[in-house]
């Protein structure tokens, strides 16, 4: 079993984005610009957004974080959304979710400029996504698509099996795998809560995509042997045994499958770090305008 190490990866990118900066800079262009919205004091979206924001400073590039009480009525989210769209300053805008029980967050999404829509949520961003049109693609199903391109992951004809079908990572994933892309050719099977004889269909992926956020779910007994296991889920869980007082699990038992798997993803370490590496290269992108 061989690990696909995404910090690695992540790191590698990183470090092609800030060269790609240091030689923007040479020629007169500013920075790539971030702006982060959160609302309210949710413990893992601070935990997520402060790690965006020191990628941000690692690779050069300028981030605004902009904090707004759990309380923030829609009309004013969306009025500073509007003042970002038009600020010519800011290349990138993301407003981390979930948000607040009283603002859609589907009407919020849908109101960010589409070319400053690092995340890739904006429904134009994935229907050109479809028509593999100039487009950011989501930052996790996009550091999936990374490391396996990174690692020569072969996986043209190959069965994958995508688990879970999420706006963010399960569907646009079973589509991105099924292009004809250089990753991708895949015959995709893509999963949820209502399939029948789960373990019969995983047990014939090539590669095995899970996010369903149910951790240490998929076991020994519910794979082939050699398959590639990309393991999305990160729960946290209580742990007297770690400093914080928390642990991150996966939504592979990754004790259960290692020796019978041909990669996998480590969580933490895995999928995690790829996911920032991409929206910085997003953000990149936008900068040099190369989505239009
Ligand atoms: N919440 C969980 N993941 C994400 C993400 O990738 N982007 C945003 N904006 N919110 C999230």
């Amino acid at each position: 079993m061989k690990i696909l190490d995404g910090n690695k990866v992540a790191t590698e990118i990183k470090n092609e984005i800030a060269q790609s900066v240091i030689r923007n800079l040479k020629l007169n262009k500013r920075p790539p610009h971030l702006a982060a919205i959160l609302v309210g004091e949710n413990g893992a979206s601070e935990t997520y957004v402060a790690a965006k924001v020191k990628a941000c400073e690692k690779v050069g590039f300028v981030s605004s974080l902009i904090r707004f009480k759990e309380n923030i009525s829609q009309e004013k989210l969306l009025k500073k959304i509007e003042e970002i769209n038009c600020n010519d300053d800011i290349d990138g805008l993301i407003v981390q979710l979930p948000l607040p029980k009283h603002i859609n967050e589907i009407k919020i999404t849908q109101s960010i400029n589409p070319l400053k829509d690092v995340d890739g949520f904006h429904p134009i961003n994935l229907g050109k996504m479809q028509l593999n049109l100039p487009t950011y693609i989501s930052a996790t199903p996009a550091g999936i698509v990374e490391l396996l391109k990174r690692y020569n992951i072969e996986t043209s004809g190959k069965h994958c099996v995508v688990v879970g079908r999420s706006n963010i990572v399960g569907l646009p994933i079973s589509i991105l795998m099924g292009k004809n892309n250089e990753i991708g050719n895949c015959t995709v099977t893509l999963t949820h809560s209502r399939t029948k004889n789960l373990k019969y269909i995983t047990k014939q992926a090539d590669i095995l995509i899970v996010a369903l956020g149910k951790s240490e779910f998929i076991d020994k007994s519910m794979i082939k042997e050699g398959v590639c296991i990309i393991d999305v889920g990160i729960t946290r869980v209580k742990s007297d045994k770690t400093k914080s007082g928390w642990k991150l699990l996966g939504d592979v038992n990754f004790n259960s499958v290692k020796d019978s798997c041909s990669y996998i993803t480590p969580v933490p370490g895995g999928v995690g770090p790829m996911t920032i590496a991409m929206l910085l290269q997003n953000t990149l992108k936008s900068a040099n305008k190369e989505v239009y």
